[in-house]
């Protein structure tokens, strides 16, 4: 296994953001919204859920895994979960998901989910791995709202 490498875990703040994106950039296969993911987008998430949201800081300072969480009152919910890459298998995934769930068990949220693709086998591996439920009994359903929400797929 590789040296252990050190880490902080933190709740995220507006000025994270370009590092955060640079982050996003390097993540294969993830979907980033013109609208929802800019700059603006994640201001607006930040201050609707005030302290939910991590990053990991990685030791030369930048953000090497960020996940943003939200709630509607009743129900959880983390996007974008990630890790940079030379960072994986050392447990920043799950230290950043645990902050979440205490942060939403904080503001006495019940209950926390989250979408994964189906072919994402690592994502599906790691929710399985730290005990999350993946629910058969289900179909997801959605409505676009806004066509300008462009979603772009990173290779
Ligand atoms: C999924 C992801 C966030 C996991 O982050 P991580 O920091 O590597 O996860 P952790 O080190 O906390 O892993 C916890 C456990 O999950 C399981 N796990 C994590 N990655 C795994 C993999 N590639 N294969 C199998 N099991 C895995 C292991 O059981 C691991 O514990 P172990 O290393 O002691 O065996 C990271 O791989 C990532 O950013 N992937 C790309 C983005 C993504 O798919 N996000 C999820 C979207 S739903």
């Amino acid at each position: 296994m590789a040296e252990q490498k050190r880490f902080v875990i933190r709740a995220m703040e507006e000025s994270d953001y370009p590092g955060i994106y640079r982050l996003w950039m390097t993540i294969h296969g993830f979907g980033i919204r013109s609208i929802d993911d800019s700059e603006e987008g994640v201001r607006r998430f930040l201050a609707r859920n005030p302290g939910t949201s991590v990053v990991a800081v990685g030791e030369d300072g930048t953000v090497i895994g960020a996940i943003l969480c939200g709630h509607d009152g009743r129900r959880g919910c983390l996007y974008h979960v990630c890790v940079r890459e030379d960072y994986r298998r050392q447990g920043v995934g799950k230290a950043m998901v645990v902050f979440c769930m205490n942060a939403l068990r904080a503001e006495k949220i019940n209950k926390v989910s989250l979408i994964a693709f189906t072919r994402n086998d690592v994502g599906n591996a790691f929710w399985n791995c730290i005990g999350w439920t993946r629910r058969e009994d289900l179909n997801y359903y959605d409505f676009t709202l806004n066509e300008a929400n462009i979603t772009a797929f990173n290779r």
